[in-house]
């Protein structure tokens, strides 16, 4: 696993926000589930602008928690496409934390979420044809 200072985030932010006490587990640290939910937000974003609408996420793939998160972080969550199908876009979504008083960012958590472009009805819909650069 590459965790190395080395690395830089990948993409663009789509999300920022402060892990707070109410999302700690039963250790003190920050749920999983939070970050998940941070992390599907954030590609939701990416993923409703370049679908010009409506999006269901439909697969979560490769999760890895890296570090503990720990109340009062302040968390960066990095967006890039990855694949562009007819229906589908794939996002790695990279979390970061923004802001460290020693050392360099550090990444804490990254996994590729799969969204589908749907309609109204909630039934899926062909991207559009610039969804990949829009
Ligand atoms: C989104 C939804 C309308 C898609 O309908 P569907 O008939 O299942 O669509 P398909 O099986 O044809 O798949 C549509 C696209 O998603 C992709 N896809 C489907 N399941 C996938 C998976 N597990 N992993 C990666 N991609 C997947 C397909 O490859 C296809 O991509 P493409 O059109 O770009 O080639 C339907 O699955 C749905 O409503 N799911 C629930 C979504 C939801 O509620 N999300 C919130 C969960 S809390």
């Amino acid at each position: 696993m590459d965790t190395s200072t080395d690395r830089q985030p990948r993409g663009e932010i789509s999300l920022q926000t402060i892990a707070m006490p109410a999302d700690t587990n039963w250790n003190g640290d920050i749920f999983g589930g939070w970050l998940l939910a941070q992390m599907d937000l954030a590609g939701a974003v990416l993923a409703r602008q370049r679908a010009q609408g409506r999006v269901a996420t439909v697969a979560i793939d490769g999760m890895s928690f890296l570090q503990p998160v720990t109340v009062g972080t302040v968390i960066s969550c990095y967006t890039e496409i990855v694949h562009c199908g007819h229906t589908s876009l794939q996002i790695a979504i990279e979390v970061w934390e923004s802001v460290r008083l020693q050392g360099g960012a550090r990444l804490l958590t990254e996994g590729r979420y799969t969204y589908v472009a749907i309609d109204e009805q909630g039934r899926k819909r062909a991207l559009p044809a610039d969804a990949t650069n829009a």
